[in-house]
């Protein structure tokens, strides 16, 4: 981990409230710069779609996000780098209390305040099925919450589902298992149905369901990608359903 101490520079008897801003400032850089380091260890071999490259397209999308709609910088890089550190998809445990965020929060000495409400928005993050209304509780979660959904559509969406579909085991797609619209939370997470299942039990979903205006913008041209995705892939499927019925 990096050390941090404050510079003799910033200390004068004529500054002081200006030498204390800038060391919170100075102290909340050193916080994220070693949430990256810890972050992109734990999450560099994942498998599933949820790897270290995930996580840093949420931190720069959210960071995108923020300044677009004025939302506190440090809440959201801190939550958009650990939201995934607790999620249940990733766990065998089945609740979203993010135990791990908050021991490594504590362990870097992040200020009790922000600590909680950090942990609230990554909470407040996870998608726990379409009939489920998740309404994040700040403007930093709403922003966070926009950037994640953001990277599981559009063309990285795509792939990032079929990475996570084979890494449960499941089936590309079979025509006999419909689509289900999940209005329980545990009855989402008990879903092994087909990957192709998951554009319309979420993926679909998301762009509807954007906080922002930033966000929606951007969701509208993935949105679009991934209903021509699912155009291509049925004319395929159907095609060679044509070939073995001649
Ligand atoms: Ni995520």
């Amino acid at each position: 981990m990096r050390s941090f101490s404050l510079p003799k520079k910033t200390v004068d008897n004529r500054g002081i409230l200006r030498s204390e801003k800038l060391f919170a400032i100075m102290k909340r850089e050193n916080h994220i710069q070693n949430t990256i380091d810890f972050i992109h260890k734990h999450f560099k071999g994942e498998s599933s779609g949820h790897d270290w490259w995930h996580i840093y397209r949420v931190w720069q999308l959210a960071k995108q996000l923020a300044e677009e709609e004025k939302a506190d910088l440090f809440l959201v890089e801190m939550a958009a780098l650990l939201h995934d550190l607790d999620d249940w998809k990733l766990s065998s445990k089945s609740d979203n209390e993010p135990k791990q965020a908050a021991r490594w929060m504590n362990e870097i000495d992040v200020e009790p305040i922000a600590r909680q409400r950090i942990l609230t928005i990554i909470e407040e993050v996870s998608f726990k099925g379409a009939g489920v209304k998740t309404n994040p509780s700040s403007l930093e979660a709403q922003v966070v919450q926009d950037a994640d959904r953001l990277d599981a559509i559009g063309a990285i969406g795509i792939a990032r589902t079929f990475a996570y579909g084979g890494r449960k085991n499941r089936l590309i797609y079979d025509p006999a298992v419909k689509p289900e619209m999940h209005d329980s939370f545990s009855d989402y997470q008990k879903s092994t149905a087909p990957t192709i299942n998951h554009f319309y039990e979420k993926l679909l979903l998301l762009k509807d369901r954007m906080n922002t205006s930033s966000g929606r913008q951007i969701a509208e041209e993935r949105h679009h990608f991934m209903e021509d995705f699912l155009t291509q892939f049925f004319h395929e499927w159907n095609a060679s359903k044509e070939l073995l019925t001649n």
